[in-house]
């Protein structure tokens, strides 16, 4: 899709093509005016090259990132991604919105990609992901007595390695077993791809080490449930969400992309909720 006339389309750059970015990318190639313009940043030998339909540009480097301009970048790769394609970004002065959020649990990183964004005048934007309810842990973030706790509740499917090593047998577990309890800078080291949402959490509110997290493996779980609990002078709160996985990748809830698309539109809109 190009720029129509009179109309300037915005330009987005997607970093990876899998289950995630090609509903982000369904969706606004869809969008009506001024309708999105999508460049596609691959590794060379990608193997979601063939799925990248043919109205998106393929990028293959980060000068052809910058030649292409985009408005925004949006990564949703893994994250590998983070640390190899995310700084370049920032340093170009873009935008980058990402999903990979547990990538930032080590301290070195993280603060690499902030002085990189200020410098460069790019800006880190962080997907709410899986999880909802971030607005009010924010909120929450300061207050004196806050106890800020996340519950990850998965079926037996999802954590079949980690049941083994401890001597489960994933097919016939009966009972629920807790993986880990901790906090979530512990949480986000032991299970870096699995704790994106922990990270999301601990980042929103007070931080990796005053957030706990308790990794549960039940066998009655129908789907990757999420379960915050918040308590501070101001009140409490609790909520539940249960993702459905997505069609083209189990391990992704369904509902990322969606975050991802609202976070797009909410970055593109003259009315903001924050
Ligand atoms: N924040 C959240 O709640 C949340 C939830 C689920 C997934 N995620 C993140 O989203 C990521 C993508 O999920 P998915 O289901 O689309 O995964 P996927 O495996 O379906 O797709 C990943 C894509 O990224 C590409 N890729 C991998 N490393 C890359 C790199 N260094 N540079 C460019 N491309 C690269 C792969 O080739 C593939 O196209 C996950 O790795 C995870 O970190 C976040």
């Amino acid at each position: 899709m190009g720029r129509r006339a009179g109309v300037k389309s915005r330009r987005v750059v997607l970093i990876g093509f899998g289950a995630i970015a090609s509903d982000i990318a369904a969706a606004l190639l869809a969008a009506s005016e001024p309708g999105y313009a999508l460049g596609v940043l691959l590794r060379p030998d990608s193997p979601s090259r063939p799925r990248v339909p043919d109205s998106c540009t393929a990028l293959a480097s980060l000068d052809e990132v910058e030649a292409y301009a985009p408005d925004l970048v949006i990564e949703a790769a893994g994250h590998a991604a983070v640390r190899d394609s995310v700084p370049g970004c920032l340093a170009l002065g873009l935008p980058v919105l990402i999903s990979s959020i547990g990538a930032l649990h080590g301290e070195a990183l993280l603060a690499d990609l902030v002085a990189t964004a200020r410098k460069g005048g790019g800006r880190l934007l962080l997907a709410s992901g899986a999880l909802g309810g971030l607005d009010y842990v924010r909120a929450v973030r300061h207050a004196t007595q806050l106890d800020l706790r996340y519950e990850s509740r998965k079926p037996p499917a999802a954590w079949s390695a980690e049941l083994q090593r401890l001597g489960h047998d994933p097919a016939t577990l009966s009972q629920p077993v807790t993986l880990f309890s901790g906090t979530a800078r512990e949480a986000a080291a032991l299970y870096p791809q699995n704790l994106n949402v922990a990270a999301a959490l601990a980042l929103a509110g007070p931080g990796f080490e005053a957030t706990g997290v308790d990794v549960v493996c039940d066998p009655a779980a129908t789907g990757n449930m999420h379960v915050v609990t918040a308590s501070s002078e101001f009140g409490t709160m609790a909520l539940t969400i249960a993702n459905r996985p997505s069609p083209a990748n189990p391990k992704s809830s369904w509902i990322v992309a969606q975050a991802l698309l609202a976070a797009v539109e909410q970055h593109f809109s003259p009315v903001v909720m924050l």
